[in-house]
Formats: C-alpha cells, structure tokens, sequence
C-alpha cells in the first residue's frame, strides 16, 4: 500500500516540476507507457496475496485515473501557454494593410441575357438548351431549310462535317424540343451561335434568345402581344415597335421586328442608316411543314418563333457602336457595367 502511495507523491512532485509539453510527454511514459510504472504495478497484481488484491487493485486504478487526469490537465494548461507566448512573440502585424482581391463581375452580355430571361420567365416561358454543335438535319433540314436551298447562302455557317455544323442560329432548338415533348409549348432557349463572319456588326460567335409558342389556337396577335410586352419591359414603354414582312423558311408568314431608333429618336443617324428603325429580331408563325417534320398534326397545331440577337440588344441598350468590344476583355470596357 505505501508502495502506491509513494509513486502517487513521486508523480505530484515531477508533474509539479514538469515545464514544457515534452516533459510532459515523458512523465506519460514513465507512468502510463506499457513499460510504465503503473502499468507494470497492475501486471504484478498476481504475485501479490489474494486476500489483498482487491484493495490493492482498486487503488491502483485510483492512482491511474488521477495520473491521467492531471497529466491531461497540466498538458491543455501548457497548450495555452505555449499559443498565448506564439501570438505575443510574433512579428504579424495586423495593422498593415491587406492583400487586394480584385472581385469580377458579369459580362455585359450575361447580364443582359439573364435580363432576357428572367422577363420571358416571368410571362411563363420555360427555358430549354440544345447543342452548340449540331446536325445539319436540325439546323436546316428539318426547319424546312432543303441542302440546295438559297437560304443556306443567308448563314454562313462553319461545317464540322457533311452533316455536322456549328449552329448557326437556335431554332433548332425548336425541333429537338417539339420531338419530344407535346404541345402546349411555351419555351425560350438561349445560347450560342456561330457563323463565319467578322466586323463591326457581326463576330462569328454570338449569342441569341429563340422562343416558340405552340397551341391549338395560337395567333400572329399572340405573337405581336408577347413581343411586344418583352421590348416595352426591356427597353421602354415608349419604344415604337414595328412589324415588318420578312421572309424565314421555317415561318409563315414572317416579320422582322424593328424598335424606333433610341440614338435619334427616330430622326434618322447613321445607327438606323437614315430609317428612324432598327431591326432587333426575326419572327413568324411556325410554318407547317416544321409541324410535319417533328409529328405534329398541322391540322391542330399551331404556333409562333421568333429569335433575337443577344448583342445586339445589348449595344442599342447601352448605346455601343462596334459589337467586337464585346470579346477583347478590355477591363476598360468591361469595367463600366
Ligand atoms: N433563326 C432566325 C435567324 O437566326 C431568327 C428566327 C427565329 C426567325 C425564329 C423566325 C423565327 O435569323
């Protein structure tokens, strides 16, 4: 029994004197370690007197927990200790200024289309993607667009293969959705487009918002109404807007859609070449041979498209003359929106 006792005075005495964590790492070993001192105590149990044992033992594991108890204990003290003497000793100063983190933003056009978007949501349209890179089958065959046909000329589109293009505008987004999915439709979808064209208006890869309604009972005044109600929101509530015929192989009839000049107020500039308008969309009833492609009973069915350049809006929004500014990522023009 006193053999306990003495080990148990022994342990206070260096736990006292123990000043730094590695001495107490050391006073673990030499008590708790497998060749410890506690530890051996409780293997010779079994040369000790039975009668004995269960005292001794239990007193034993006594002395066991308070060891580990304040070794624990001495070791967060130290632990603290050591931090609080880190932080004093450091030669951070906290008064210097900080590193600057330039933050990014939106890119004028991104903004723009989500603006597009979110106004086209709002009045219930759903939004849907298709492939930059697609099928000829979808680009043109099937908007009604034949290999030999003239119109084909009007795009000049980027040819991956005989039957696989960048797409060049996308309504054929249109196809892929009305193959699967039935009527009632009321979708937009934007994205990119490519064609091979380079100046100031035009860079072969721009973006465009299409959309197409398709009912039983849909109507050019349906047409005129949603679009209508897109460039009063977008732009103004004053913006003249105009439909003008136009012709699109997948549309019938079609319109082109011109807003009153917002650089002369209709006076005629050299923005609008003298009109007083400028065109910012294509438009038309679906055509029925599209109907037909895709498995819809034209007798049925009908609907309206349109598709408008993204850019463009973007440039009459912001009054910008040369399209290009756009990709040249120069901050000074990136920076202003
Ligand atoms: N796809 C046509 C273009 O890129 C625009 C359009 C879309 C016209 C839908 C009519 C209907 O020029």
């Amino acid at each position: 029994m006193d053999e306990v006792h003495t080990l148990k005075e022994s342990f206070l005495k260096e736990l006292n004197s123990a000043r730094s964590l590695p001495d107490i790492r050391q006073l673990k070993i030499k008590y708790l370690g497998k060749k410890g001192m506690i530890t051996s105590m409780l293997r010779n149990l079994t040369s000790i007197a039975p009668e004995l044992r269960p005292e001794y033992g239990s007193r034993i594991n006594d002395l066991k927990r308070l060891v580990s108890e304040e070794i624990e204990k001495k070791e967060n003290i130290l632990k603290t200790d050591e931090y609080k003497r880190l932080i004093s000793s450091s030669t951070l100063d906290i008064t210097l200024p900080g590193k600057f983190t330039p933050f990014g933003r939106e890119h004028p056009v991104n903004k723009i289309l989500s603006e597009i978007i979110s106004i086209f949501v709002y009045m219930g349209f759903e939004v849907e993607e298709g492939p930059e890179v697609e099928l000829d089958y979808y680009n043109f065959e099937a908007l009604n667009i034949p290999k030999d046909h003239p119109a084909r000329d009007m795009q000049d589109t980027f040819y991956i293969s005989e039957e696989v293009v960048l797409r060049t505008h996308t309504s054929p987004v249109q196809i892929r959705v009305m193959e699967n999915r039935r009527p009632p439709l009321n979708v937009i979808a934007p994205g990119k487009v490519y064609r091979c064209d380079s100046d100031i208006s035009h860079t072969p890869m721009f973006h465009q918002v299409e959309g197409f309604m398709v009912d039983t009972d849909i109507s050019f005044s349906h047409l005129k109404g949603v679009l209508e109600s897109f460039i009063h929101s977008f732009f103004d509530l004053k913006t003249p807007v105009r439909f003008r015929p136009s012709y699109f192989p997948f549309t019938e009839p079609s319109a082109e859609v011109d807003i009153g000049c917002n650089f002369c107020s209709g006076n005629g500039c050299r923005v609008c070449k003298n009109t007083g308008w400028i065109e910012i969309l294509g438009a038309g009833m679906i055509n029925p041979h599209v109907f037909e492609m895709v498995g819809y009973d034209k007798n049925v069915y009908s609907g309206f498209a349109f598709g408008m350049g993204v850019e463009r809006l973007v440039m009459l929004k912001f009054s910008i003359d040369d399209i290009r500014l756009f990709f040249e990522n120069d901050l000074r023009f990136l920076r202003q929106f």
